[in-house]
């Protein structure tokens, strides 16, 4: 394709603001598929995607447009996936694109999360076209929504495109907007290969699909490539584009967006933001921006039924062919047997597979407590990097503890950021910012990540009713009075409900989560103590009472010796329990307990 012809742009949008909607309209409109090819939803086509609502890969469609001025040209709209965790992902997207579309729903208004990836958008130079959608709505307020987009994210709306995804009015105009107002892809033809790995999959049919922007050069069939942060060499066996269907080609050239296949094994041996060049004609200078993709929370896997170990390993298998940002290993548990230790990018993505294991495998699982990565400086100097409270080394030995701290930023209608601030305050929180944009407050919050994995984002729902929005990104290391506090029930350890906590929290933590155990764990013969404890020192400490028998009920009369001798026997009775006696903890109360934190 000619280079001025071509305009690579991506879709910025707030979860429901009808990204997939608009770009479902593009491609039916341009004639790219079928009516009853468009019944099912192309851009997200996994279920559980379109079941929650949102795109978890990235992908990519070529469309070819004839516009007003009579040329034809070709569009690849690159869908980003829509959440905070996949940012990285996100970002090399944004890289692979010369402009974007800010989609905002008129009758919503700015988001968080959109505001972040505008900002991306802008440090990838990208030209952006505000597009106002869902001006079908009796509640759409075009003029606000554009305010909105000139006083918070300092964008000129004067000439933003009014729309409908829905009904399709004026997406015309949104396709006209990327010919006109969209630059042309730069690039050398006659430079040696360099392409950027934007995504990758696994095909049952192609093996390791791999999606690719080419920067510079050709990409061809046969040719022999390098990709240089893996440094591994590959021949390409395919080239194509989707349209959305997969389409062979003869060669991909400067600007142009497809996929290759070269019978790469897994996905885990691609890295998305990888610079791809000929092996025999190799570029001098990878591309910028790369970096490998890092777990942030970690937490424990079991199968509820220790049977299903095996289903489980099989399953963590298959889903990492297609997943290689999330890892696992095998670990071993006294309260929950054997199971695995898995690393995610951010708690939805944790939330993700577990949802996949239970729906697509069938599995029911207990998940440990979240963690993050803390990094223990030991007395003789070495670093400890713990994603296993129960792997904490001795106290003695330590010197002190990091532990990572995010940015968050909130956007929240007035009425809620009194409780919006109490949750941050609560979670450790340092204020950074805060901005007014109308009626809604900005805040900007240096934030504990441990104090945000658990149930952040469902409080932060919940104080504000559904209306603040949040977006993060990682904001380095800090020293921090962080302690283990462990759970003993029956004077018994339990790893499984062991965690680092900041020291000024212990004590609230301990007393709640003995507390619910309490009520969690059925009584026994005999009195079960639970305590919470840093070290030797119990901070906490609620107490099961036993169930009483009372063998009394069986001496009629009154005679007081035969009365006290049985009572007698029975606490010995009760003494050999406790003893004895191993307090079962049903799976029910674990994961009733580690819901709260
Ligand atoms: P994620 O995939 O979760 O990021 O969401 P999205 O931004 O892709 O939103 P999606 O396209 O799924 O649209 C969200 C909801 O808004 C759906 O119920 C759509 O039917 C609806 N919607 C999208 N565009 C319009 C529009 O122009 N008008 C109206 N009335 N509804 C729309």
């Amino acid at each position: 394709a000619q280079q001025t012809h071509i305009r690579n742009f991506s879709i910025i949008a707030h979860i429901d603001h009808g990204k997939s909607t608009l770009a479902d309209r593009l491609i039916q409109s341009t004639g790219a598929l079928t009516d009853r090819e468009m019944k099912q939803q192309v851009l997200d086509s996994m279920e559980l995607e379109r079941e929650r609502g949102i795109t978890i890969k990235a992908q990519t469609v070529r469309l070819t447009y004839q516009a007003r001025d009579g040329d034809t040209y070709i569009l690849n709209l690159m869908d980003t996936p829509g959440h905070v965790d996949f940012a990285y992902e996100v970002s090399r997207c944004l890289a692979a694109c010369e402009g974007s579309l800010l989609v905002v729903d008129a009758s919503q208004g700015v988001e968080a999360q959109t505001l972040a990836n505008v900002y991306q958008a802008i440090e990838n130079d990208h030209e952006i076209v505000p597009v106002l959608n869902k001006i079908d709505l009796p509640a759409a307020e075009p003029a606000r929504a554009k305010q909105q987009i000139e006083d918070v994210i300092g964008l000129d709306a004067s000439d933003a495109i009014e729309c409908s995804a829905k009904t399709g009015l004026g997406i015309d105009d949104v396709l006209e907007a990327i010919v006109t107002r969209l630059p042309a892809p730069g690039g050398d033809p006659d430079a040696p290969l360099r392409a950027m790995l934007v995504d990758s999959w696994y095909d049952a049919y192609l093996g390791v699909v791999v999606l690719v922007r080419v920067i510079d050069g050709q990409l061809k069939k046969g040719q022999h490539v390098k990709m240089l942060a893996a440094r591994s060499e590959h021949s390409v066996d395919r080239v194509g584009i989707f349209t959305p269907k997969g389409v062979a080609v003869e060669a991909l050239g400067p600007g142009e967006v497809g996929f290759i296949t070269a019978s790469i094994k897994e996905v885990a041996d691609t890295r998305v933001g990888d610079t791809i060049t000929d092996v025999r004609r190799p570029c001098t200078e990878a591309l910028p921006g790369f970096k490998p993709s890092r777990s942030v929370v970690f937490c424990g896997l079991f199968p509820a039924d220790s049977a299903d170990y095996e289903r489980l390993r099989d399953a963590l298998a298959k889903l990492r062919l297609n997943d290689a940002s999330f890892e696992y290993e095998p670990e071993n548990s006294a309260a929950l047997g054997f199971g695995f230790r898995c690393g995610f990018l951010g708690m939805l993505h944790l939330e993700i597979v577990q949802e996949r294991l239970n729906r697509e495998f069938d599995l029911e699982l207990i998940t440990t407590s979240p963690s993050v990565i803390y990094k223990i400086h030991m007395t003789d100097g070495s670093l400890v990097e713990l994603h296993n409270p129960a792997d904490m080394p001795d106290v003695v030995k330590i010197d002190h503890i990091e532990e990572p701290w995010i940015l968050a930023s909130i956007l929240v209608p007035d009425d809620h950021l009194g409780a919006v601030l109490k949750l941050c305050e609560d979670r450790r929180g340092t204020q950074i910012d805060m901005t007014y944009v109308g009626t809604r407050a900005m805040v900007k919050y240096r934030l504990p990540l441990n104090e945000v994995v658990y149930d952040f984002y469902d409080r932060l729902k919940s104080v504000s009713r559904g209306y603040a929005s949040f977006d993060y990104e990682m904001a380095g290391y800090e020293d921090s009075d962080l302690v283990k506090m462990s759970i003993l029930v029956n004077a018994e350890p339990v790893d499984a409900l062991s965690m680092l906590v900041h020291r000024s929290q212990a004590e609230t933590r301990g007393r709640a989560l003995c507390e619910r155990l309490k009520d969690l764990i059925p009584r026994q013969l005999f009195k079960i103590p639970v305590q919470a404890a840093i070290g030797g020192k119990v901070i906490a400490r609620e107490t099961i009472s036993a169930m009483r028998k009372d063998v009394t009920a069986k001496c009629y009369g009154g005679d007081v010796t035969r009365k006290k001798k049985l009572l007698e026997k029975q606490k010995k009775g009760k003494a050999k329990m406790r003893m004895y006696g191993k307090v079962e903890i049903p799976h029910t109360a674990f994961i009733a307990a580690l819901k709260m934190r």
